[in-house]
């Protein structure tokens, strides 16, 4: 157990003491932080002075940068920004209100319904954002104790459900489906959790198989596919459209907004059953207050916009080949990946922090992704493409990665 989580104990304490006993605290929070800064995981927050797109004011100074997740470039859209405006004359700010109560409106039903016809699903649910709506599902969806089987590197929000949850998670190898199969025979498992796109590596998962040993074990199979919603698939229809694989194979479906479709939320996309169940008992949505219904509105500007403008996805594969080509001739370690996630691993924390030092220098930003997003001695530079990209842009970012010292990981 670290600092950070010192358990809280014994009675409450007097005033004197709670004075000692909160600046002992504090002492215990400045080493633990200390430690961070020694062990180069200390992060910090950039201030951007501008929209959110590929060549942002951060702290003073414009940047390209390639660490952001509006793949499709809409996060500044003026189409989804005067959306965002129309939906707060429309509806105000504030949703006021959790749905349940008073604070589901018009622009909420309207894009479920949507979403339910863009995933080709009876139904959706929004949620405030993608950790709630992962939150949520697991614990409707499992009881204490329950066998739920993920993969190694799904993330952190579909951990966390599940520890929320109080199920025994079983963590398998990445991608490794011998090894799930192993390890799930016979266990009676409730749920599969994986990632449709990893988000710090960028591969996909291998659907049809964990579809097939979902089935064979009597489990339920739950994708996030918050990173191929948009970005994959027909019209953007997400990692199960790219694989061929429907509602039956895959009945839970989350997804984010914030991401690809350039707003803020999530959803599940699902049975009847299963989303009246969520309605009914999911905390993190029944005890919140609903998103802005601005932001909903918003959303569907921008779900038609993702939906009809295939160029983007188009002119980001272009993006993504032409940087993957540049990678190969540079020799540089570029994680295995045909999304616009395309890690460049560094191996040590430190390494990955000169790297982005280095880049930045050089007016480009990817900030590095270090333990625990990733695993120890995987850090990386978590380089992400989006259709608001140029080809004149990639060429700039491997000028300059074709700069970094050392590019092996080996030390
Ligand atoms: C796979 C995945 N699921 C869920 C989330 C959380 O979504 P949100 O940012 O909407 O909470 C993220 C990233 O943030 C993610 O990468």
């Amino acid at each position: 157990m670290t600092a950070l989580h010192e358990p809280h104990t014994g009675a409450p304490p007097t005033d004197h003491h709670s004075a000692t006993g909160a600046a002992g605290r504090d002492v215990k929070l400045a080493a633990e932080l200390a430690r961070l800064r020694r062990e180069n995981l200390y992060r910090t927050r950039r201030v951007l002075e501008s929209p959110q797109g590929v060549r942002p004011v951060v702290d003073g100074h414009r940047m390209l940068s390639f660490c952001s997740n509006d793949y499709l470039g809409l996060a500044a859209h003026p189409v989804v920004a005067a959306a965002l405006c129309e939906g707060a004359e429309r509806y105000g700010v504030g949703s006021g209100a959790a749905h349940l109560i008073s604070g589901h409106s018009e622009a909420h039903r309207l894009l479920e319904m949507e979403l339910a016809d863009f995933t080709g699903r009876p139904r959706a649910l929004l949620f405030s954002t993608g950790y709630m709506a992962n939150l949520g599902v697991i614990s409707v969806l499992c009881a204490r104790g329950e066998h739920v089987y993920a993969d190694r590197l799904n993330h952190a929000s579909l951990n966390d459900g599940a520890r929320l949850a109080g199920v025994r998670l079983k963590r398998y190898p990445h991608r490794d489906m011998a090894a799930l199969e192993r390890m799930s025979a016979g266990s009676g498992a409730a749920l599969f959790i994986t990632d449709g796109i990893f988000s710090m590596d960028g591969d996909i998962a291998p659907l049809s198989q964990l579809a097939g040993l979902a089935q064979a074990t009597g489990a339920r199979l739950m994708v996030d596919d918050a990173h191929g919603l948009g970005v994959v698939g027909r019209g953007g229809r997400g990692t199960l459209d790219l694989l061929g694989m429907d509602d039956r194979e895959v009945p839970i479906l989350v997804g984010t907004l914030g991401k690809a479709f350039g707003t803020f939320g999530a959803f599940v996309a699902g049975s009847e059953a299963l989303i009246e169940t969520l309605i009914q008992r999911a905390r993190s949505y029944v005890y919140t207050t609903a998103l802005p219904p601005a932001v909903a509105h918003a959303t569907s500007a921008a779900l038609a916009l993702a939906v009809r403008e295939d160029w983007r996805r188009e002119h980001l594969a272009r993006l993504i080949a032409r940087f993957r080509d540049g990678a190969a001739a540079l020799d540089l370690p570029l994680m295995e990946s045909r999304t616009p996630i395309q890690p460049l691993l560094a191996g040590e924390s430190l390494r990955a922090l000169e790297w982005s030092r280095l880049l930045e220098s050089k007016g480009v930003l990817v900030t590095p992704i270090r333990p625990p997003t990733v695993p120890d001695g995987a850090a990386r530079l978590r380089i992400t493409l989006s259709a608001a990209h140029q080809e004149r842009d990639i060429d700039r970012l491997l000028e300059v990665l074709g700069q970094l010292p050392a590019r092996g990981t080996g030390g």
